[in-house]
């Protein structure tokens, strides 16, 4: 296994959930501004140290699917993408509407057609799957997709594959998210058993959770747009003004999903200058050069 204390990562993912944007003219629900907080939070990704081999958006990119919330996300989203040099990796959620999304989002012809697709950054593979199912909350793939995704993986990529989608294949601790999980899971894991997927990545549930799925890594990383109290008692729902993105750094033989949140106090600052020699002294002390 690499050895990821003195090992720099292969390649930095950083993924996006649960945007919920509404238009310029329209109020969130939950009273938030989402635009501002995508804002923020590309600005986050921008002003870090990292190149990101891509920005992974899984799904509930808009609040109801509408044109004039995809050309605002768009509009937001595309400039951030070209000035960190990093390709835009859409999911679709169960607040997106297909043709909408692909007509104003990706300016690609309208079609009801699931979203599903690769993107190859490198060599490592993204495959997208589509996991809505129009008109409903919960998620479900059809056979004819995961006959896509099986035909997909049986060529492995040189470093292998993380799979995005929105409705993530787990359990869940909330009420809310265990009345709209993605259906028959084990079809899911049975596709992805013996391929090169190395991790799943997913959304949809508004909070920050980990699994696996057959033995492989599931990571649901935390939404821009509310997120939701596991906490809560029984059914009632608490709303939390917790934004986070998450970075995925993979490693030849390893990959670790960091949740990173947007807008936070900062409490305390110790400059580099100061930090570098400290940093050094533990690196020497523990023998990891
Ligand atoms: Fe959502
Ligand atoms: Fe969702």
């Amino acid at each position: 296994m690499t050895d990821v204390t003195h090992s720099s990562p292969t390649c930095t993912l950083v993924q996006l959930t649960d945007l919920h944007i509404v238009a310029a003219d329209e109020e969130h629900p939950s009273g938030v501004d989402t635009a501002a907080v995508l804002q923020q939070a590309l600005q986050a990704v921008e002003d870090a140290a990292i190149r990101p081999a891509a920005l992974v958006l899984t799904g509930d990119l808009t609040e109801h699917g509408r044109p004039a919330q995809y050309d605002r996300l768009r509009a937001i989203v595309e400039p951030v993408a070209a000035r960190v040099g990093a390709p835009l990796v859409y999911a679709a959620g169960n607040h997106d509407e297909r043709a909408a999304l692909r007509r104003h989002l990706l300016g690609t012809p309208p079609s009801a057609a699931p979203l599903d697709h690769v993107t190859r950054v490198g060599d490592l593979r993204i495959v997208v799957l589509d996991s809505t199912v129009p008109g409903h909350a919960h998620g479900g793939l059809t056979p004819e997709q995961l006959e896509w995704l099986r035909a997909e993986l049986a060529d492995p990529a040189p470093a292998g594959t993380v799979l995005a989608l929105h409705h993530p294949p787990l359990p869940s601790a909330a009420p809310l998210a265990a009345a709209i999980p993605l259906l028959r899971r084990a079809e899911l894991a049975d596709a992805v058993a013996g391929t090169d997927v190395r991790l799943v990545l997913a959304g949809h549930t508004h909070v920050v959770s980990a699994g696996t799925l057959g033995g492989v890594p599931v990571w649901t990383g935390g939404p821009l747009a509310t997120t939701l109290d596991p906490f809560a008692p029984g059914a009632t729902l608490h709303g939390l003004a917790t934004p986070s993105v998450s970075r995925i750094d993979l490693f030849p033989d390893d990959l670790i999903t960091t949740s990173v949140p947007i807008g936070a106090l900062r409490v305390s600052e110790v400059p580099a200058q100061t930090m570098e020699p400290a940093l050094a002294a533990f690196r020497a002390a523990a023998a990891i050069g």
